[in-house]
């Protein structure tokens, strides 16, 4: 497989083609952005850690028969995928409060949740990505109430495999982001990734944070976190 012509560039990752016409390659940057793209650094060796540890999650979640759009690893910082075109939505799945949940509810960080909540989020940088309800998203058109229910599902079983997974490695899952896309037969599947930028994890005999809070808040240690939750996985070794 050969990397082919460039495609895209988001905050994190870019897009490639290859010569396969069915498959695409992603390539995890170093570069770390948080309050939509106002706070910016390069963390050497984010790409790497990140790569390994997506590719740790979608490897798990094959297993679970979870259909996602990683196909393979193909070097440090880079990894194979399906092409899809993403729905302009964030799924946000919360077992514990944090981040924006506490400053729009008002609820204590580390209050846990009585039952596991499912949001969405408007992908859009120049509305600041706002938190959108069902009836939003049928007017605006961003997705149908079929892939709504799709979505929450997986999100629903996602959250229970990766809770299951982390909690005998001492690692408290907080919350995650998730995205989906349309593959060219109109398939919805998870795409994106799950690493610590797109996590909340926590220690979970400490309560110390192991994600990209600790770049959001500048409590120093960002990669430290980033590399004990990799270690953690047994290394990106295996599942
Ligand atoms: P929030 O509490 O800031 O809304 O974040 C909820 C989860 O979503 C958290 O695990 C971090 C993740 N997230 C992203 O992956 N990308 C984003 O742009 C934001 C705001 C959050």
């Amino acid at each position: 497989m050969k990397k082919g012509e460039f495609l895209y560039e988001g905050k994190a990752k870019r897009l490639y083609k290859t010569d396969h016409p069915d498959v695409l390659w992603l390539e995890y940057k170093d570069d770390a952005t948080a309050f939509n793209g106002q706070k910016r650094a390069s963390l050497t060796g984010k790409g790497q850690l990140n790569n390994a540890i997506s590719s740790w999650f979608f490897t798990l979640l094959s297993r679970h028969g979870i259909q996602h759009h990683f196909l393979d690893t193909v070097s440090d910082r880079e990894q194979l995928v399906r092409p899809v075109t993403i729905l302009p939505l964030e799924v946000v799945v919360r077992a514990i409060a944090a981040g924006s949940l506490c400053r729009r509810l008002g609820l204590a960080e580390g209050t846990k949740l009585p039952h596991v909540l499912v949001e969405w989020y408007y992908k859009d940088d120049a509305l600041g990505d706002p938190l959108v309800t069902e009836d939003h998203i049928a007017l605006l058109q961003l997705a149908t109430p079929v892939q709504l229910a799709f979505m929450k599902d997986q999100a629903l079983q996602i959250h229970t495999i990766l809770q299951q997974a982390l909690e005998p490695k001492g690692i408290v899952l907080v919350d995650f982001k998730l995205e989906f896309g349309l593959d060219a037969n109109g398939r919805l599947m998870l795409a994106d990734e799950i690493s610590p930028d797109t996590c909340r994890f926590w220690d979970a005999a400490s309560g110390k944070k192991m994600d990209k809070d600790r770049f959001r808040q500048d409590l120093g240690g960002t990669l430290e976190g980033y590399q004990e939750i990799l270690e953690r996985l047994g290394g990106g070794a295996n599942v």
